[in-house]
């Protein structure tokens, strides 16, 4: 493996709890890869292009078949060099708590940005084909509540599942998850069992990415 790209999605740095858990998978995974090089994105951070109306049309162009003109091109930059970027990774990492049973907004928009017609999927007579070929992803996350199987709240994690779809959708099939939780609902001292619990898998994780 040569580069991973470290997506993250929470804007609170030292603070973060899902990056307590990143960084117990980052320290073994550099011990297994010393020459990959780790890309960061953070999402929460860097200020993500918004998706302008041109750029929506290009997209229509591309569903459509056809070849973005040149004044498109033009519009569609900030997404090229996403995409690029994203391309570039032969692995992924997200870093990503629960927002309101979902993911956090500015990793939607990372979303809108890249999951392009042409660059990450395309139509086929047999469906859609993910064009983002033998990648592996590992996805972190932290949640208040706990929505883990066992929990009456499953069916109200909307995070795992949707992040499985969009990335299945372009070819990437081989995800992981550690979620750690409950990280509010419960108490520090559940807090601290958890977070010790998850990054004990995210380890193990990274011995077989
Ligand atoms: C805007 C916002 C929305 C949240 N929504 C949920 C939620 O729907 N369910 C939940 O269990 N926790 C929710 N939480 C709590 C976080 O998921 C939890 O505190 C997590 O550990 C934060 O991760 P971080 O420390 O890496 O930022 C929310 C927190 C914020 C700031």
């Amino acid at each position: 493996m040569k580069k991973i790209l470290h997506i993250v999605a929470t804007p609170r740095g030292d603070d973060s709890r899902t990056l307590k858990v990143s960084q117990a998978f980052l320290e073994r995974f550099k011990r297994k890869y010393p020459e990959c090089a780790i890309d960061e994105l953070n999402v929460a951070a860097e200020s993500l292009p918004s998706l302008s109306v041109k750029m929506i049309y290009g997209k229509y162009v591309l569903l459509g078949g056809k070849e973005l003109t040149e004044k498109l091109k033009e519009a569609w930059n900030p997404i090229e060099r996403h995409i690029e970027r994203f391309l570039l990774a032969d692995g992924y990492l997200i870093s990503s708590p629960m927002w309101n049973f979902g993911i956090p907004y500015p990793l939607k928009q990372y979303i809108d940005l890249i999951v392009q017609p042409k660059y990450l999927f395309r139509y086929t007579e047999k469906g859609v084909e993910g064009l983002v070929k033998n990648r592996k992803m590992v996805v972190i996350t932290s949640r208040g509540g706990d929505y883990s199987q066992e929990s009456p709240f499953h069916a109200y994690d909307f995070q795992e599942p949707y992040l499985r779809a969009i990335f299945g959708l372009v070819g990437i099939t081989d995800i992981t998850f550690v979620n750690a939780q409950p990280m509010d609902a419960m108490g520090q001292q559940v807090q601290d069992k958890k977070i010790e619990a998850a990054k004990e898998l995210a380890k193990k994780t990274a011995d077989v990415f």
